[in-house]
């Protein structure tokens, strides 16, 4: 409830301080718990440092928004310099860094720089769930056509691509589209280290209330669960030792970019 009263007013923001309390209410509730903050890969990395401070947080995500920022009538079309950017607030800040998209994904490519650059966790943000362009587009009341709601890296493919490139001890969480606990299962059987879901829980908050989501987070869990003991997995990690059955446009993607797919469709354990 506090939480919900403090960030209740939209006109508040971070800017011009009125908005801070809405921020720093998440540490004065959740005293021992994970807190990672978000901030735009714009940002200088003084303003990424005070976001921390403000959260007290364990973890930084750095949020790439590319599309979004596209379609949004003040969004900033100049991306000059991002991965320097990126570099600097990583330099910068007293915590860890994650690299997150937020909904078009990320590419094998990408994830290259990025490992070249020292990065090592990132949250693919797949596209298949909140489209963000389609978001922006509807604000200023046009429809996004077909070919650009069509846009961004799918969170399976952006998971494959992740799975194929990063080292072993790099964290990859999963985003993008995740509903069901099936969804999960097959993110973490993908490689995945955690998930993220963002716009059914919101919707819940907002729609239904907090018990809601907290409801559905904990249905997920207990889905989650029956598929580990139905696969014999112990813990969410072991789903990535079993077999994948991959159909469609993934097996496409799969043999385009020269994975080996039967490697996938075996029990991976070792
Ligand atoms: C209302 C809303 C606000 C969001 N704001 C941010 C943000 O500030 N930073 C960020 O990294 N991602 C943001 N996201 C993107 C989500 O974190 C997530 O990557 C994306 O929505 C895909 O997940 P989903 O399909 O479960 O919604 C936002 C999503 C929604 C729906």
């Amino acid at each position: 409830a506090k939480i919900r009263q403090k960030s209740g007013n939209n006109e508040k923001n971070v800017r011009d301080g009125s908005g801070i309390a809405s921020y720093t209410v998440v540490r004065e509730e959740l005293a021992e718990g994970l807190v990672i903050g978000n901030i735009s890969a714009l940002a200088t990395p003084a303003q990424a440092q005070a976001a921390v401070d403000m959260l007290q947080a364990d973890a930084l995500e750095i949020h790439l928004n590319a599309a979004q920022e596209l379609w949004m009538a003040e969004g900033d079309k100049d991306t000059c310099g991002l991965l320097a950017n990126l570099v600097q607030i990583r330099d910068a800040v007293s915590v860890p860094v994650i690299v997150k998209e937020t909904g078009c994904g990320i590419a094998a490519e990408q994830y290259e720089l990025l490992l070249e650059q020292g990065f090592t966790a990132f949250d693919c943000a797949g596209a298949g769930g909140t489209n963000f362009p389609a978001i922006e587009a509807k604000r200023q009341g046009v429809e996004l056509t077909e070919e650009f709601a069509a846009w961004g890296v799918p969170t399976c493919w952006s998971l494959l691509d992740a799975q194929q490139t990063l080292p072993e001890n790099a964290l990859l969480l999963a985003s993008g589209g995740i509903r069901t606990a099936g969804d999960a299962a097959r993110a973490f059987a993908l490689g995945a280290d955690a998930v993220g879901i963002t716009a059914p829980l919101l919707r819940l908050v907002m729609e239904q209330g907090i018990d809601a989501a907290v409801d559905y987070v904990y249905s997920l869990a207990e889905g989650l669960q029956k598929y580990m003991l139905l696969l014999g997995c112990l813990t969410p990690k072991e789903l990535r030792d079993v077999p994948l059955i991959v159909t469609g446009e993934t097996r496409d993607f799969i043999a385009s970019r020269g994975y080996e797919l039967a490697k996938l469709c075996r029990w991976r354990r070792g």
